[in-house]
């Protein structure tokens, strides 16, 4: 794979060689990129001589010590011919103008035009890495799928003792070979992904819903895109960008998303509900609005139908995965529903963290009985933990056959 390694101006920047070293030894070969306070750390030298190849260490070619750019739109070449973006140190600069889609060297500038997967190994002094500033650049990049390297505890060249050092160089190597993994891994897969809340009217202007906020499900989508499905999105009412590529059926009541989940179910080899369906419906709506009055308004509801349910009778070898969002009894309930709706696995989450919120904490319980619990992260990140587990699952329950 052509790896593309940025290198940040920081005092770790000296061990962005040995994850060179790292990346060429697993057979990538590598295209370092310096910014312009990385090489008041380390010479150019050294990675040209690790890598094999000239670095690059600015946007004209008289910033290039190696006379390196053949053109002017080198940075566009480099994004378009790297399969991945590693980035260390990622310096508290780099991170606020990865966030902020700021360009104005050759490593911010090829990050805006790199589609593919990017891991990020910050380092800096404690109080920057934990200034809000900076946590919030995280959660913006963590939200797009990039894989965060958490930096390590210990003294730092500034004398001061926390987190803020770089991580180990064999741990960003693992994280990089992990990202390029999920890149291909479900090429040939249609991701058939539900999301959102549905709105059942009940007169002309007035609906019952609920607080989803499509995030989850957008999420899903954007990680199954991201990993070389084809994505189709039946996304009730949302205020979300949808992610480039994936195909959108936006529908409005439970009724109108079965009809094109149904539809479209053919196409799909996983499917992922992770709509919050409303369960009632009025029947029968009135062509007109009902006038306010004091008089009590009582309504009589049918239940909708349950989308989950009847695609697990008719699943055949498709990956199925549910959710349920809960307040009380998560695994149980979730175990209730997986058996009851035929599902492959099921997302729990309680109905208290995860509606509107951008992170969630999430259960997986799957078909085989595992139960694995995931730590609070980002729905993009839960996201890919979501689709690393289930084509484990599928591996162990075609062994199982
Ligand atoms: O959208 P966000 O703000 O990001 O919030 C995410 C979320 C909380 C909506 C999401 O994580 C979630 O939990 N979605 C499922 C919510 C839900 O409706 O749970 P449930 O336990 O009521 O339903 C269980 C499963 O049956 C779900 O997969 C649901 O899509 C499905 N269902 C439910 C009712 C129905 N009539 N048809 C269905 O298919």
């Amino acid at each position: 794979m052509n790896v593309a390694l940025g290198v940040g101006g920081g005092i770790a920047a000296y061990k962005a060689a040995e994850l060179a070293r790292l990346l060429m030894e697993h057979g990538h070969s590598v295209q370092v990129v310096m910014t312009r306070a990385a090489q008041e750390f380390v010479r150019p030298l050294t990675f040209a001589a690790l890598t094999g190849r000239k670095v690059i260490t600015g946007l004209f070619p008289g910033e290039n010590a190696a006379d390196t750019l053949d053109s002017a739109t080198e940075h566009i070449r480099v994004a378009q011919e790297s399969a991945l973006l590693v980035v260390a140190p990622a310096t508290a600069d780099l991170l606020a103008k990865f966030a902020h889609g700021i360009a104005d060297d050759f490593l911010t500038t090829m990050y805006l035009a790199f589609t593919g997967p990017v891991v990020l190994a910050p380092a800096m002094n404690s109080n920057m890495w934990r200034h809000e500033a900076t946590q919030r650049n995280l959660d913006t990049l963590r939200g797009r799928g990039h894989i965060v390297v958490e930096p390590e505890e210990g003294p730092l060249a500034c004398g001061m003792v926390g987190p803020g050092r770089l991580a180990d160089p064999a741990r960003i190597a693992e994280a990089v070979n992990t990202a390029i993994a999920r890149t291909r891994d479900l090429e040939g897969e249609c991701v058939l992904v539900t999301a959102g809340p549905t709105q059942e009217p009940l007169d002309p202007v007035r609906f019952i819903s609920n607080r989803s906020s499509g995030k989850m499900g957008y999420a899903i989508a954007a990680a199954a895109l991201a990993r070389g499905a084809r994505v189709i999105l039946v996304s009730g009412p949302v205020h979300l960008t949808p992610p480039a590529g994936a195909e959108l059926i936006r529908v409005e009541t439970a009724a109108e998303m079965r009809r094109a989940v149904l539809e479209r179910l053919p196409e799909a080899t996983i499917v992922v509900k992770a709509a919050a369906v409303a369960d009632y419906y009025l029947a029968q709506v009135p062509s007109q609005k009902r006038k306010k009055s004091a008089a009590r308004w009582s309504l009589e509801l049918d239940p909708t139908p349950d989308i989950l349910a009847e695609l697990g009778q008719i699943k055949g070898d498709r990956l199925l995965v549910g959710f349920a969002a809960e307040t009380e009894n998560l695994v149980a309930e979730a175990r209730r529903k997986l058996q009851a709706k035929n599902c492959d696995m099921l997302v729990a989450n309680r109905v208290e963290e995860a509606f509107g919120a951008d992170d969630n904490e999430i259960t997986l319980v799957l078909r085989t009985g595992e139960v694995i619990e995931l730590p609070r992260a980002s729905k993009r990140e839960l996201a890919d933990k979501i689709f690393d587990y289930l084509l484990q699952l599928r591996l162990s329950l075609h062994a199982a056959r």
